[in-house]
Parts: structure tokens; C-alpha cells; sequence
């Protein structure tokens, strides 16, 4: 299946199993099953979906396989297989408590459409998703990726992995909630997808406690003791994930905030300052370089290619992402080729795409960025 990934975190437990103590480790990855592995022999415990799948019947116990979907096998006609390549759980930190023996994680149900298309052509260098055709039969695909959107859900699970079974869920509103943290005090911290940090009451699911924060903590929260006081800490810059997902439209102030460290304590009395308008943030932003003039068709051609090659880590149409490429340094922007061609940033992960990309190539790309950094500097910003 396109997209699986089964880098979620992996958590050591001691439980109790059918009146055994196993030392097992707990892993809900992309692909829609919670398993529980003895963490000595590597044995699988147990395998169950934590969320709609339908590309599996289920886990093969004997072989640790999945025992495949006939129907996950699609062809040219468009068919919607789930979870969705955004998986059902994605990176964001899972808790387990000992004293509830539950793990917490969010949780994604939603579908993706696949067909294969025919004349799909693998193009080392750039991103391609083999199976996912935008050509053939757009009638159905059209009424299918509707069908998605409509059925898409989200929620925080609390999973017991000894029955292999949902305990209490909080559902949200959409995907994009974050990482969660579990204290002994029976606390389960989130930042929420509506702008939030929240705490809920672990056994229960109970809201106990909300407070608006600007922005979505993807991050999972952590705690720490000084002098006898709790503090919960949490991360809340922007990044991550949801600058995939949904419309810039929804996005708005979000994007452009900088990132926070928020720190709680019981009787802390210490107020966010209130969320200030775009124009304010855009100060913060250094001004970009003069639109280079270059034609459309460059301009063009920058943007589909930077869409097949640079998107998936900087953002769809330049716009968040790793580092949000619209807000280049003008001394970024002078080292534009040493990092795209010549590979100077490799050690920190943005290695060269010499290989992939003419000169040429890297220069309408770069003239797209110009074009998409002037957009948003001048509030046109629209995509
Ligand atoms: C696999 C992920 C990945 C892809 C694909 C990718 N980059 Fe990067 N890029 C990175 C990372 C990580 C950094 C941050 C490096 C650093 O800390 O300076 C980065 C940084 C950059 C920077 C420096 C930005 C700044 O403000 O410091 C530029 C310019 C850049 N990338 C251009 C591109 C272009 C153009 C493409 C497409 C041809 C591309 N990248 C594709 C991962 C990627």
C-alpha cells in the first residue's frame, strides 16, 4: 500500500497477558493495526485494527503478514482503499500509562483513491505515487474523493492493548490533533487540530481542562518536576504534517505564527498575548527579492516541477513544510544553486538534486519561489 510507514513511536510495556507477565513492546503504525510483540523473542502477541482497514483482513498470527484484501489489488478503475497513505496514526508521539494500561494516540480514518495508471513511468528524483492515476475515469474518482472528504474522521483513542479494544475516544473535528503525553496523575495532554491544549481524564476520556494556544501543538507534550512543582510542557510552532492536509484557506493566522514553548503549572497566571494580525507577523519575515520577470511559462514550468520534486518536504505550492521556501534569506537566495545543485546543505538533510535537475530547472524553480514569496509578502497570497 502507497505511503505505509511503521516509524510511529514504539512504547515498552510489562502487561499482563492471558495470566502471563509478558515484556512486550506496543506499536500502532500507518497501516491500520495496533500490535503488541513479546519484546524478548520477538513473538507476536497480538495484531488488531485500531481503525476502518480495508486493505487486510487481518494480521496472519502465525507469519506476523497481513492476509491481503483481493479488492486492495485494484486496477485502472479507481477504488478507495483505507487507512489512507496518511496512514491511520502518523508520527505523533503515542502515550501508555501503567496505571491505566491504556495507550493514547491520534487517530486518522480516512480512505485514499488508487488506480493504476497505464502509462505511469517511474522518474527517478521526483515524486511519484504509482497506483495513484489522475487521468483515468474522472467521473468515478471525482465521486470517490468526494466520498473521502465526506467520511474522513478523526479522533484521540484510548486503546487497551491486553483486550485489543477502544476504551474511550474524543473526536475531533479533523486529522491533525497532535502527539500525547500521559501523566501518573491520570492526565492525558493534546494539542487539538481547533487551536488548543487540552487534558482529559485518562480513564475516562472526560474534557477536563482547555485553553485556546494560536496555533496546533504537534508535538507530544512532556513533564518535569522542579521544587516540587509539575509542569507540563509542549512545543507549538507550525510545521509538520498539516501543512499538507487542508486548504491555505483554513489555515490563516496559524501559518504564520512563530513557534512557542508553552509551559503549565497549577497556578500559573501567565496570558498568551492576543494573536496578532498577518501584517504584524509579515514583519517578522525578511522582504523577498525583486520578482525576477521571468515568463510565465518559466514560471510555470517552476512550479510543476518544484510540485514533483521539492513539495513533499517544503510544502504544497511552496507553503510550509521543513523550511517554508517563500521566506528565504536574501543570502539563501545568493546560495540558491550551492544548495539545490552543489549539495552544501547535505549533512543537514537537503541534499543536491544535480542529478535530477538542469540549471535551468533550478532556476525556474527558483523564480516560482520569487513569484510565491512576493504573493504572500504582498497579501495575494491565495493558494
Ligand atoms: C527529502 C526532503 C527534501 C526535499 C525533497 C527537498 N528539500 Fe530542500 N531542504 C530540506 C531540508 C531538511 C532543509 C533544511 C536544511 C537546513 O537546515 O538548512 C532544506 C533546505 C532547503 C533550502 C534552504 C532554505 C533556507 O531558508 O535555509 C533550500 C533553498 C531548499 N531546501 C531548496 C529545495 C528545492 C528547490 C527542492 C526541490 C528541488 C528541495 N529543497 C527539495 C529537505 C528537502
Amino acid at each position: 500500500m502507497n505511503g505505509t510507514t511503521a516509524t510511529q513511536s514504539i512504547i515498552l510495556a510489562d502487561l499482563e497477558i492471558e495470566g502471563r507477565q509478558r515484556q512486550v513492546l506496543l506499536h500502532a503504525p500507518k497501516n491500520g493495526f495496533f500490535y503488541v510483540i513479546d519484546r524478548a523473542t520477538g513473538e507476536l502477541i497480538s495484531a488488531e485494527p485500531y481503525v476502518d482497514v480495508t486493505w487486510a483482513r487481518g494480521i496472519d498470527m502465525a507469519t506476523g503478514r497481513p492476509i491481503i484484501n483481493p479488492e486492495a489489488r485494484y486496477g485502472e478503475r479507481p477504488v478507495i482503499v483505507k487507512p489512507s497513505a496518511a496512514g491511520g496514526h502518523n508520527w505523533h508521539p503515542m502515550a501508555f500509562s501503567p496505571a491505566t494500561g491504556l495507550a493514547y494516540f491520534p487517530v486518522f480514518d480516512s480512505g485514499m483513491v488508487y488506480a493504476l495508471d497505464p502509462n505511469f513511468r517511474p522518474e527517478p528524483g521526483r515524486m511519484q505515487q504509482l497506483g495513484v492515476s489522475t487521468t483515468s475515469f474522472p467521473e468515478q474518482r471525482a465521486r470517490l474523493n468526494e466520498q473521502v472528504r465526506r467520511e474522513a474522521r478523526a479522533w484521540l483513542t484510548a486503546w487497551d492493548p491486553v483486550t485489543q479494544r477502544e476504551v474511550w475516544r474524543q473526536p475531533y473535528s479533523q486529522r491533525g490533533s497532535g502527539g500525547v503525553l500521559v501523566t501518573a496523575g491520570d492526565l492525558v495532554f493534546q494539542g487539538t487540530i481547533d487551536t488548543t491544549f487540552a487534558a482529559y481524564h485518562a480513564r475516562t476520556g472526560e474534557k477536563l481542562w482547555e485553553m485556546p494556544v494560536q496555533q496546533v501543538a504537534i508535538a507530544g507534550a512532556m513533564t518535569f518536576m522542579v521544587d516540587g512543582v509539575q509542569y507540563v510542557a509542549v512545543n507549538a510552532g507550525w510545521g509538520g504534517g498539516r501543512t499538507h492536509g487542508p486548504p491555505a484557506s483554513e489555515l490563516g493566522l496559524q501559518l504564520s505564527q512563530s513557534a512557542r514553548l508553552l509551559v503549565y503549572r497549577l497556578d500559573g497566571d501567565v496570558a498568551l498575548p492576543p494573536l496578532s494580525d498577518v501584517a504584524w507577523e509579515r514583519t517578522r519575515i525578511v522582504e523577498p527579492p525583486a520578482d525576477t520577470g521571468a515568463p510565465a511559462a518559466v514560471i510555470a514550468r517552476g512550479e510543476r516541477l518544484y510540485a514533483e520534486t521539492c513539495a513533499g518536504c517544503h510544502g504544497a505550492n511552496a507553503r510550509g513544510g521543513i523550511k517554508d521556501l517563500r521566506m528565504m534569506t536574501a543570502e539563501t537566495h545568493a546560495e540558491f544553486n550551492d544548495i539545490v545543485l552543489g549539495g552544501i546543505r547535505e549533512e543537514r538533510g537537503m541534499v543536491s538534486f544535480a542529478e535530477f535537475l538542469s540549471p535551468e530547472d533550478a532556476a525556474a524553480i527558483h523564480a516560482y519561489l520569487i513569484r510565491r514569496a512576493n504573493e504572500e509578502w504582498s497579501g495575494e497570497d491565495i493558494r
